[in-house]
């Protein structure tokens, strides 16, 4: 947990550089995001079946990683081919977007990121724009009554109350104005065009417009989504690499008001809120963000995978929180459709924790109160919380200090009834802990205080 608190942030725009949007309704809707706190997001596709992440394994200029622990054909067209062929034996026929919703609702995730296609191309969602879908008659899941998996799951989530955030990879492996076949070199096959597009304007127009079009049926067919979610910063305005963000984000709203646009990294007036990734950052960022962390080692769904504890879920949320932003959990559904029970079970966990002490979590915003890098603070209305998370093993003694250079009047322990005893003390208070917690191990204490 402590080595993913870094200094500055990773993998996202610099706060410093945010662009504030001038609309009122995304501003507002900027606030509704910034109360929401705790997001699920699910990685899935066709590669779920061999248990390797999301798409990075067709990119040449990746696989000293992407591919490693894989003895693949060392031709990588053939490999590419191999990776494409798995949408061909795809059919998830245990998948069941009600129980995917009951979990999330059941634990606290307040909205849901959905890879409605990744950077493989992909499509989970029938789009008219390409076979390579979920819905095309060579994928065997195309006869299922759930077959537009991205419809089922947002509807399931929506009519429990859960918002609505599309992913949507932005790059596109599988289409051929982006990875243009014969027109492989000499660049070759990385994350970026295999072409230059200065050279071949006409044919990024043609990638230009498939984006769009793709886009604009999420928006048109799929529901209230609340999120456009635009992974691969790499394709952005420069060397001619813009697609017409701000033209397609326009149109969007046409039809979706209340659109927020996160479109990583790129900056700028499309970029409505920053996203670090695998990290919690070291401070408080005072403008909307939310990291996203994996509970298993890679975004997408891995056999034997390792998950990370309940008590590390519920330690990354308060350090989030603490600073400002909103935590996206990350899932790799199976290749039959159901969640790994090894994940289920440590978010339960967590769950169970915010049951008690999410009156110090949502809705809150994160302030400067004391002087600690392992005590969080947040404020709603008229309370202040202190969040402090307790390590695995660390039995609780009668009581405990807060650091803090605010006057109060009155602490509880959120899940206990009435005040408890303090004494001010240097820097802070001394707070006795209700009988009950002395000697136990909580995965975190949360205190409400009034001034
Ligand atoms: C990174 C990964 C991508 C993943 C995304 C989620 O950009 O490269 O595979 O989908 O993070 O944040």
């Amino acid at each position: 947990m402590a080595d993913m608190i870094v200094k500055g942030v990773h993998g996202c725009s610099r706060e410093d550089e945010y662009v504030s949007p001038e609309d009122p309704l995304i501003r507002e809707r900027l606030e509704w995001f910034r109360d929401q706190k705790l997001a699920l997001f699910i990685h899935w596709g066709p590669c779920s079946q061999i248990g390797i992440d999301s798409s990075w394994a067709l990119s040449d200029g990746d696989s000293s990683w992407s591919r490693a622990g894989m003895d693949w054909e060392s031709d990588p067209d053939a490999f590419r081919r191999q990776y494409h062929d798995m949408a061909k034996c795809f059919n998830p026929i245990r998948f069941n977007p009600g129980k995917w919703a009951d979990f999330a609702v059941e634990n606290g995730f307040k909205y849901l990121l959905f890879t409605t296609k990744h950077h493989d191309g992909f499509c989970m969602f029938d789009t008219k724009y390409t076979d390579y879908k979920i819905t095309d008659e060579s994928c065997p899941f195309h006869t299922h009554k759930y077959a537009n998996i991205t419809k089922e799951v947002f509807d399931a989530f929506r009519s429990r109350g859960v918002a609505i955030a599309a992913y949507f990879s932005k790059p596109d492996w599988h289409c051929p104005y982006f990875w243009a076949e014969g027109m492989e070199k000499p660049i070759g096959y990385n994350r970026y065009p295999t072409y230059d597009p200065e050279e071949h304007p006409e044919l990024w127009e043609k990638f230009t417009e498939f984006t769009h079009g793709q886009i604009m049926e999420l928006m048109e067919d799929y529901g209230r989504i609340d999120i456009l979610w635009l992974d691969g910063g790499w394709v952005k305005p420069i060397k001619k690499t813009g697609i017409r963000m701000s033209e397609l984000i326009a149109k969007a709203r046409v039809l979706q008001p209340w659109l927020i646009s996160a479109d990583r990294t790129v900056g700028g007036e499309n970029e409505n809120y920053i996203t670090p990734e695998q990290c919690i950052p070291d401070h408080i960022i005072d403008v909307p963000w939310e990291s996203c962390v994996t509970i298993g080692t890679q975004w997408a769904y891995k056999f034997s995978d390792t998950y990370k504890s309940s008590r590390t879920l519920v330690h990354m949320l308060v350090y989030t929180v603490g600073r400002g932003g909103n935590l996206v959990l990350d899932i790799g559904p199976q290749p039959n459709g159901e969640l790994p029970l090894e994940a289920i079970s440590v978010v339960k966990g967590m769950g169970d924790w915010l049951k008690t002490n999410g009156d110090a979590i949502y809705g809150t915003r994160a302030v400067d109160a004391g002087d600690s890098d392992k005590v969080m603070f947040t404020r709603k209305g008229e309370s202040l919380y202190a969040l402090i998370p307790i390590e695995e093993g660390e039995a609780l003694g009668e009581d405990v200090f807060i650091p803090l250079n605010e006057k109060i009047q009155t602490v509880k322990c959120l899940g206990y009834e009435g005040g408890l005893p303090f004494e001010s003390s240097d820097g802070g208070i001394k707070v006795s802990l209700p009988g009950e917690l002395v000697g136990q191990n909580p995965y975190a204490l949360a205190f409400e205080m009034k001034y």
